[in-house]
């Protein structure tokens, strides 16, 4: 056995979190990690109280169909974990102390995002969907779309974490654009249609994170992409495909690719959101979600285009590109 020379430096394991460590030299980072801290809120500033009223106010079926959207929602909201485990990947990785900064505010982002889910759904529909006793077939059909969409949420957690030891965390990361940029239109249409203010508010806010967020995944995309070989950049052209194909449930219909989701999805779906709009909760069009999702693909597009990444074919939208499939493995996504 060995004896240990304490006359040396130690010498610390690989992927360690431990020795901690500062750098104070990337600026852009510093600056985007104080605007995440001026740009804090608190989901009780929502009046919940207010909303409550207003739900009384309404018909079951349109309470229903708000909790519904909600519900859904947070299957994309439900990120909490996901950037607390990122948090640390980035501190055994030893990146930039503001990037790792920036990362705990996303995960307290997140985490304020389920919050406003939950409340949301518990002003509209008190224990939607698990003690949720439906009085019709499309009641049931609809709760069963929640539980399924959060089944699919599942098998996205799993593809997730089994990432980590397939991508780098710069290509990781930059996987979260395309969720980020459709969160941000999502949420700032939504804010602008909705003609219940405190739900107009809460879509204001999340929209300044989310836009937050985004801006944190193009950092990390200008700041590494130079760096990335050809087969990472594949990675990236596939993982832009993938948050399509994952955010599209919500934002626009879901793929064939991935979901598994009962056959009356659609149908169903669209009857909700019918029943949400005549209570006056924005939701955009199919015409409108398609003019949101060329948005951001352009904006993504454009960064992508700079470092000569491809960007994929969204044949859905007549957007061509690069022909990827994306399965079950692919899913990184975050919104
Ligand atoms: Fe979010
Ligand atoms: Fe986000």
């Amino acid at each position: 056995m060995s004896e240990t020379d304490y006359t040396k430096d130690p010498v610390y394991p690989e992927a360690n979190v431990y020795p901690p460590r500062w750098n104070f030299d990337n600026e852009r980072a510093w600056q985007l990690y104080r605007r995440a801290k001026r740009e804090q809120w608190d989901e009780e500033e929502i009046n919940w109280e207010k909303v409550r009223e207003i739900a009384s106010g309404l018909d079951r079926k349109q309470r229903l169909a708000i909790a519904y959207w909600w519900s859904l929602l947070s299957n994309f909201d439900n990120a909490t974990p996901v950037f607390a485990h990122s948090v640390i990947k980035a501190f055994e990785h030893h990146l930039d102390t503001a990037v790792r900064g920036i990362l705990t505010t996303i995960t307290y982002d997140e985490n304020r995002h389920n919050m406003t889910c939950g409340l949301a759904i518990d002003s509209m529909m008190r224990g939607f969907p698990f003690n949720f006793k439906p009085q019709d077939d499309l009641e049931r059909k609809a709760m069963l779309n929640v539980e399924w969409t959060w089944y699919n949420g599942s098998r996205y957690w799993k593809a997730y974490l089994e990432a980590y030891k397939k991508y780098t965390l710069d290509v990781l990361f930059t996987s979260f654009m395309m969720g980020e940029a459709a969160a941000t239109t999502v949420f700032t249409t939504m804010s602008q249609g909705s003609k219940i203010d405190e739900f107009s508010k809460a879509f204001r806010k999340t929209a300044v994170d989310e836009t937050r967020h985004y801006a944190f995944t193009h950092l990390i995309m200008t700041d590494n992409a130079s760096k990335m070989s050809d087969e990472q950049k594949r990675m990236v052209t596939k993982q832009v495909r993938a948050g399509f194909v994952f955010l599209s449930l919500i934002t626009f219909k879901p793929p064939k690719e991935f979901w598994k989701l009962p056959p009356w999805f659609e149908e169903v779906n669209e009857k909700m959101e019918d029943l949400a709009r005549s209570a006056g909760f924005y939701i955009p069009d199919l015409k409108e979600k398609e003019k949101s999702w060329r948005t951001a693909i352009i904006r993504v597009g454009s960064t992508l285009a700079r470092y000569n990444v491809k960007l994929p074919a969204f044949p859905e939208l007549g957007v061509t590109g690069e022909e990827v499939e994306v399965s079950e493995e692919d899913m990184v996504p975050i919104f």
